[in-house]
């Protein structure tokens, strides 16, 4: 196993003190979308690997791949039939480790999406506990008697519509299934499904993984007594599967003891991150965090994209999800990821910018998804193209996912320079987006990325700083971070109209979203900021 290199600019202090995490900037990529090296029209690991120049030329520090194991692929690799292999489409355990050894020399580390809650139903282990009540794996999954009238159970609803039972007719039982009916829930109150998910963390921290990302860790338990879920009040104009309010299938209290025990898994590698897709209100972040006991070191935050779009409700956002952290808890900051709707969409492209500056700025590790650098929206899908299985069983909501699952637009050529084949999902018209269009443009937001990943790397005061909150003036969203007798002033115009801010002092401009300031003293530090500009200005000592 090859380690990590330190990479320019990264001081041996800042290594050795602090978790790499707090000082790195982490791309999502969905494999099956990110570069095709052999034309089925499906991306690859010899893909990503033919791409790691890309990912050293934008500077990200970590990539987050979605599951690349054996999967019949019926939801985007989250069905697993083997933990511990590669699926065919993706490549080899041999390709994997190439690709591990040469990420690790360009000091780009490796995050994996450990599945947990659920596997496939042609997994072994399903196949086995389905077979009798009594094999060896019998309690491997949530198994129930039917209610007294031989239905379901209880009332509980599964995520991808309908039911979460479905009847086994060899054992004369139902079995639970938080996602589709071929992904049945794993039992983690059974102490053997403990040791075996423990096992495979430990199969690919060996080969030098970096970390995972824990797929659903809210639900891993549901409650003992099987309770009805009781009637979702705002449910209205909500699809389905949201009637019921699922305070008894998710976020239970015993599900935090099944995250120690995956943290514990980790800490027995020393520097390996633990972060995590988690539930509920901006108030319930603390709890992921762990108190006495550590759980997850980064619960993904999508308080940025769940924000309406203006500087006062950004502004409260922020500041409700920094308080609501516990005192030592490093923050994390999500602009786009496989199941979330591409905020460039929502926003337009001059405020994508802005908002590229703001995670960037911001205290915290930056997570975006592919694309995102590139502005990349979300493509429109022909409907006998769909493959999302959410949008086929609840259709109509507009959640499908599949247009922010569109593959990667590298060039303007029909496939985008990302396969020589038939693209599994299409990707949108060849005038959209790409980056090599992009990277010819010295002001382009794909230049903007990369500046902002280098700005923050140079500077301690962006990575490490306090955050301090500013009153928003007149549209502005103003923060400052302060580090070391270093001041740097965030200023954020949100909206397409000139703003003037009020500066206190002299200053100096470090770098405008419009990428055509040069670093100029400001004498009073007062800026005139253009329609969807947004500045960092680095406050002069006095
Ligand atoms: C997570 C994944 C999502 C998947 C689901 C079921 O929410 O992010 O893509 O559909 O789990 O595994």
């Amino acid at each position: 196993m090859r380690h990590i290199q330190v990479k320019q600019g990264e001081t041996a202090e800042a290594t050795a003190d602090r978790p790499w995490w707090h000082s790195a900037t982490i791309y999502e990529i969905a494999l099956i979308s990110f570069q095709d090296s052999n034309g089925d029209g499906k991306g690859d690991l010899a893909g990503l690997l033919s791409r790691i120049d890309y990912l050293t030329w934008l500077g990200v520090d970590a990539v987050w791949l979605t599951p690349i194991y054996r999967s019949p692929f019926r939801d985007l690799g989250y069905d697993i039939s083997d933990y511990c292999s590669i699926d065919p489409a993706f490549g080899t355990l041999d390709d994997f480790d190439l690709l591990v050894g040469r990420l690790h020399d360009a000091g780009i580390r490796l995050i994996l999406d450990l599945v947990p809650n659920h596997t496939a139903n042609d997994h072994a282990w399903f196949v086995e506990s389905r077979s009798s009540r009594d094999n060896a794996k019998a309690d491997w999954y949530v198994w129930a008697d039917p209610a007294e009238n031989g239905g379901p159970p209880n009332n509980w609803l599964s995520r991808f519509g309908g039911s979460a039972w479905e009847w086994c007719e060899t054992r004369g039982q139902y079995y639970y299934h938080s996602f589709l009916v071929e992904q049945p829930d794993l039992n983690w109150r059974n102490p053997q499904v403990r040791a075996a998910i423990a096992d495979v963390m430990r199969f690919w921290l060996d080969r030098g993984v970096d970390g995972f990302r824990v797929d659903a860790s809210a639900v891993l338990i549901k409650d003992e007594l099987l309770r009805d879920n009781p009637p979702n009040p705002d449910a209205g104009g909500k699809p389905p599967p949201q009637r019921l309010t699922p305070v008894f299938t998710d976020d239970r209290p015993e599900t935090m003891q099944c995250i120690e025990d995956i943290r514990n898994v980790i800490d027995e590698y020393p520097g390996r991150l633990l972060c995590g897709e988690v539930q509920g209100k901006t108030d319930r972040i603390g709890h992921f965090y762990g108190n006495h006991r550590p759980r997850l070191h980064l619960p993904l935050n999508f308080a940025l994209l769940d924000s309406p779009w203006n500087a006062l409700s950004l502004q409260a956002a922020i500041d409700a999800y920094l308080n609501a952290l516990p005192s030592q808890a490093w923050p994390v900051w999500v602009i786009g990821g496989h199941d979330k709707q591409r905020i460039a969409s929502r926003i337009g492209e001059a405020q994508m910018r802005i908002l590229a500056m703001l995670l960037m700025s911001l205290r915290g590790t930056p997570f975006f998804y592919m694309g995102d650098e590139i502005g990349r929206e979300r493509v429109s899908i022909p409907p006998d193209r769909i493959r999302d299985p959410f949008e086929k069983l609840v259709p109509g909501y507009g959640l499908c996912r599949d247009p922010e699952r569109a593959p990667m637009r590298w060039d303007d050529s029909p496939n985008g320079g990302f396969t020589d084949g038939r693209p599994w999902l299409p990707l949108g018209p060849s005038d959209s987006r790409n980056v090599a269009g992009e990277q010819r443009d010295d002001h382009s937001i794909l230049a903007l990325f990369r500046k902002l990943i280098a700005l923050r790397r140079e500077q301690p005061c962006l990575r490490e700083g306090e955050q301090q909150p500013l009153r928003s003036q007149n549209d502005v969203f103003a923060f400052k971070r302060v580090w070391n007798g270093d001041e740097i002033l965030v200023l954020l115009n949100i909206c397409a109209e000139p703003r003037k801010w009020h500066g206190q002092g002299r200053g100096r401009l470090l770098m405008s979203t419009h990428l055509d300031r040069q670093p100029q003293p400001l004498p009073d530090g007062s800026v005139l900021l253009r329609g969807d500009e947004g500045v960092m200005i680095a406050v002069a000592r006095p």
